[in-house]
């Protein structure tokens, strides 16, 4: 009898003690999701901090990162690292980045087919990456499910673009056929090789030239990696080789178009005689189109990316998903922010 009652005793105590434990680990919980629910962590990876349009990315996912503290009263730390174009350096800044504990990471990968290594990691250590900018291939892509993309599409820019020469030709064909020989014959300025910016624009831009019925030949292009003096020093050489056969020249972002307006204000060439298109609507690039030197560019919302960015990092940094945000993809892993027109008539509004 006494035994019993002292089993009890002892069985009651032990299960007091259980219950004490448990009842500290769920406080501890709580209060460490208290914490991350008042302020998150974000990891943001540039390929490159120097590239004109990363770095207007940037500033806007900074100024954005502040809008979002203040309104949602949730603490934002940014980290921010520049990868200088090595995909090494930016694989042991992921390391980096986790171990300062890092809640989701915002990565423009240098290498799009070498993003298997940064998806280890995040996986490992269980940390949400959005991708943006640079599209990882798809099969990266679908080995889990926290990995997401942020961009814009880049066949819409160069349908957009080819439209608006589609119907500055059928207005009047002497817009960009100058000498009248029947055939516009352009010069193109690719950004890097591997880039699905630079394939997707280039080969949409051309295509929907070509099924707009703008009979096309092209003289030359060559890949200037989305640089200013790279597509000048290229644009010296054709002005020289082809000496008045350049009737428009396409190129796949504003700082290259930049470039060729360079070269073309070194040898006296009369930008109403010869149309320059870019891509992103960079501040110069504006500044460029209402001087009426470029003839027109696609704005890329820098703005609209970087919004995009820190509310989808925030929400996944605390364990909610995107659904329910604008532009996300059926499978609720894309997101394609949409391009717009500027030209003399509306750029004003985007400078
Ligand atoms: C493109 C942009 C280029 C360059 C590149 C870098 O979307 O148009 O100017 O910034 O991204 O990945």
């Amino acid at each position: 009898m006494k035994k019993t009652k002292g089993t009890g005793v002892m069985l009651f105590g032990m299960f007091a003690i259980i219950v004490i434990i448990a009842v500290f680990i769920l406080a501890g919980n709580g209060a460490k999701k208290e914490a991350a629910s008042k302020e998150i962590r974000v990891g943001l990876l540039l390929y490159r901090g120097d590239d004109t349009f990363i770095s207007t990315l940037r500033s806007y996912i900074e100024e954005k990162a502040k809008e979002y503290e203040r309104t949602e009263g949730i603490k934002v730390t940014l980290d921010i690292l520049d990868a200088k174009s090595n995909q090494n350096t930016q694989n042991n800044q992921v390391d980096r980045l986790l171990e300062l504990g890092c809640n989701a990471l915002c990565v423009n990968i240098v290498d799009r087919f070498a993003a298997s290594v940064v998806i280890d990691k995040a996986m490992a250590a269980d940390v949400p990456v959005i991708f943006f900018n640079r599209e990882p291939v798809e099969e990266d892509m679908n080995r889990w499910e926290k990995l997401y993309y942020v961009g814009a599409d880049a066949k819409e820019s160069a349908v957009l673009e080819g439209k608006i020469l589609v119907d500055a030709y059928r207005k009047d064909p002497a817009s960009l056929d100058r000498n009248g020989d029947g055939t516009v014959s352009y010069v193109l300025l690719e950004g890097e090789s591997n880039h699905q910016d630079s394939l997707i624009r280039t080969e949409w831009s051309i295509q929907t030239l070509k099924d707009g019925g703008v009979p096309l030949e092209k003289i030359t292009g060559g890949i200037a990696s989305w640089e200013r003096s790279q597509a000048s020093a290229m644009m010296e050489q054709w002005l020289t080789d082809y000496p008045d056969q350049i009737e428009l020249v396409i190129c796949n972002n504003d700082d290259m178009a930049l470039g060729i307006v360079e070269a073309c204000e070194e040898n006296n060439i009369s930008f109403d005689s010869l149309p320059i298109i870019g891509v992103d609507a960079t501040e110069k690039g504006c500044q460029s189109v209402a001087d009426g030197k470029m003839a027109f560019t696609i704005y890329q919302s820098g703005a609209g990316q970087g919004e995009y960015l820190i509310k989808a990092a925030a929400r996944l940094a605390k364990g909610q998903s995107l659904e329910g945000m604008e532009y996300l993809s059926e499978d609720q892993k894309y997101v394609w922010v949409p391009f717009e027109k500027v030209d003399k008539s509306n750029v004003s509004q985007y400078q």
